[in-house]
């Protein structure tokens, strides 16, 4: 129907008489009202995806609880060069949400699977280069096209996790800005300083910055992979990706064209880190080499539930079940404190996504015991032992801890367990954890090693002393050490532990292994223990880390008030290993690990 067809006559006719009869008065008595608000600027999120099938539906579930009215928002989204899912997984978000937003564009491209003289993924050819400038200069003319007020662009390893990034930013009133991303190591989205060549130069900035000592948004000469433009300025007209700017020399990365394009223009980059706003992988490319240490996406996953706002997939996009199993042993123990909920459903979340099936056993509870049990489960102390650090006693928490270990390689030995995998319930994982547990174990196997307990995290004491074990990689002779965090057990181990009957002449856990090994300093200690004939090893490097550490409010607020092992008249709480560095001043290389040893 066209505009002047006869059906809108009568409408427009109606329209004109009430308007023009009440006008002797009828508002007059009336209230004007109130100009209404204005709506929030108009943005294009920008959505370059390749090969990114593993962090798509966590990627997009952040895009989605962005508070801003979707209807103010606009998705370019090209995906291309895909070996994996990920054109599937963006084709079926957009289908859900495209009614949502103010328009959705998509760009999907089947084949080719990989650029012309690709040899893998950290591998970038010229055009791959200038694929990815081509496809960011195409969503600028998008936005451009349109009259957006702003476009967002985020590479879709970045989890903008804070839904008020984009209202921070735009508050900001910056030409173009960045959120500062998060990552396990150093790396983030941003440089301080860059060398007359375009390269990455470090700078005295760098880390205040990154470590947040420093709050605010600065301007640094490069800001990369999630970036909000305000369009409306003028100067913006100005800005590319591609083609590279006339006077352009420097390497052809496009983050480094677009940072030359902003400084040929008189743009200023801005840096925010006033609050946290997501994370970022370190990404596989050559010019981002700040501390390349090939993280994987599930590293930087884990990592946001031990440090800021948890990651969620998005509601739209199937995700399959995790396919967990036990890394090759036959049984995987976590132990926790019943009243630990939080650490027991923090580190069922990590193995979940770690994809490690586990059991968790209830760890005995210091609180609970009293002398009464302790003397049926036939425990007594070590004569002469006392704590090194604090210079006391064995406390309740501690007998806990024994205990839920020992009952642990009790279980293995009543059911002829071969061999199992001990987790306590605060650590972190390395990154490719499961990828580097599976490779050791069949070397183990391979070498044809004979092992009682593999330490996967603990507390080194003299790393110097720890030979390389051969034929197997990242594997070490375990000298001296404190905590036990994770470790590998084998069945003949478990029978040498029992044997030793530690629980009538306990001590602490950390220091009954270390003897049986026969690497304890202290010879009156061992000389209770006759067969210190415990093969022990250690991954070097460790794959499990305390989630605690020094600096840590918790480990500041750790006060060693525990009670004597057999006093009923104070209670204490579980404690596993009380060596924290109390008492001793703290070394610098201590600090990066100290252990907050509530466990
Ligand atoms: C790919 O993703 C789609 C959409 O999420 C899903 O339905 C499909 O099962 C996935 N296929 C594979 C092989 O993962
Ligand atoms: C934002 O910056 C522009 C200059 O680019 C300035 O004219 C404008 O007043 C600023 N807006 C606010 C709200 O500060
Ligand atoms: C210790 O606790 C048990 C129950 O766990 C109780 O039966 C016993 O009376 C208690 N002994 C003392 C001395 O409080």
């Amino acid at each position: 129907m066209s505009p002047c067809s006869p059906a809108l006559v009568p409408a427009l006719v109606l329209l004109v008489l009430v308007s023009v009869s009440p006008a002797g008065g009828y508002f007059a008595e009336e209230k004007y009202p109130e100009e209404s608000e204005m709506q929030p600027p108009t943005v294009v999120i920008a959505i370059i995806a390749r090969n990114a099938a593993a962090s798509l539906p966590y990627y997009l579930g952040a895009l989605e609880r962005l508070r801003y009215p979707k209807d103010r928002i606009s998705v370019w989204a090209a995906t291309d060069h895909n070996s994996d899912n990920t054109t599937a997984i963006l084709r079926e978000w957009l289908t859900a949400v495209q009614k949502l937003y103010h328009y959705v564009e998509w760009r999907p491209m089947d084949q080719p699977v990989s650029y012309v003289g690709e040899m893998g993924p950290k591998h970038w050819p010229a055009s791959r280069y200038e694929y990815v400038m081509k496809l960011k200069q195409a969503a600028l003319n998008f936005a451009r096209k349109r009259w957006a007020d702003y476009i967002l662009y985020a590479d879709t390893d970045n989890i903008v996790t804070n839904p008020d990034t984009l209202n921070l930013m735009i508050a900001e009133n910056k030409s173009v800005i960045a959120p500062m991303l998060d990552s396990p190591g150093a790396y983030s989205n941003y440089w301080c300083g860059i060398t007359p060549q375009g390269y990455y130069r470090r700078t005295a900035e760098y880390f205040p910055t990154r470590h947040r000592h420093r709050l605010g948004c600065f301007p640094v000469p490069m800001v990369h992979s999630t970036l909000l433009l305000d369009l409306r300025k003028e100067g913006m007209k100005a800005l590319a990706f591609f083609p590279p700017h006339k006077d352009y020399s420097w390497p052809y990365d496009d983050i480094i064209v677009f940072a030359f394009s902003c400084r040929a223009a008189d743009i200023q980059m801005y840096l925010c880190n006033k609050e946290r706003y997501g994370y970022l992988n370190v990404p596989a490319k050559p010019h981002h080499t700040l501390e390349d240490d090939s993280l994987n996406f599930v590293h930087v996953h884990l990592e946001s539930i031990i440090e800021g706002p948890r990651m969620h997939p998005s509601r739209f996009v199937h995700m399959f079940p995790k396919q967990r199993d036990l890394l090759g042993f036959n049984e995987i123990y976590l132990i926790n404190l019943r009243r630990r909920a939080d650490r027991r459903e923090r580190m069922l979340f990590s193995l979940n996504e770690l994809e490690v099936d586990v059991k968790v056993v209830d760890a005995v509870d210091g609180n609970a015991l009293n002398s009464t049990d302790i003397k049926l489960l036939g425990v007594d102390l070590l004569p002469g032992y006392y704590d090194p650090f604090s210079g006391r006693t064995l406390t309740k928490g501690e007998v806990g801890c024994f205990l839920s270990h020992y009952f642990i390689w009790k279980e293995m030995v009543d059911m002829q367990i071969d061999k199992a995998l001990v987790f306590e319930d605060d650590v972190r994982f390395h990154a490719n954890f499961k990828r580097r547990v599976l490779r050791l174990m069949e070397e183990v196997e391979k070498a044809e090693l004979d092992w009682d307990i593999i330490y996967l995290g603990r507390k080194q004491v003299n790393p110097s002393l720890e030979e390389e074990v051969e034929n197997v990689h990242n594997l070490v002779t375990a000298d001296y050490s404190y905590w036990t965090l994770s470790y590998a057990i084998s069945l003949q181990g478990a029978q040498k532990l029992l044997n030793a009957e530690p629980l009538s002449k306990m001590l602490p856990v950390d220091e009954f292994l270390p003897i049986m090994y026969d690497k304890h300093p202290n010879e009156e200690h061992k000389s209770h223990f006759p067969n210190r004939n415990l093969q022990a090893y250690s991954t070097r490097p460790l794959l499990v880390q305390p989630c605690h550490y020094a600096g840590d409010p918790e480990w500041v607020s750790d006060t060693e008030t525990s009670t004597l092992w057999d006093d009923d008249a104070v209670r204490t709480d579980w404690r596993g290993s009380h060596k924290t560095m109390k008492g001793a001043p703290p070394q610098p290389e201590m600090l990066s690990s100290s252990y907050k040893d509530e466990l």
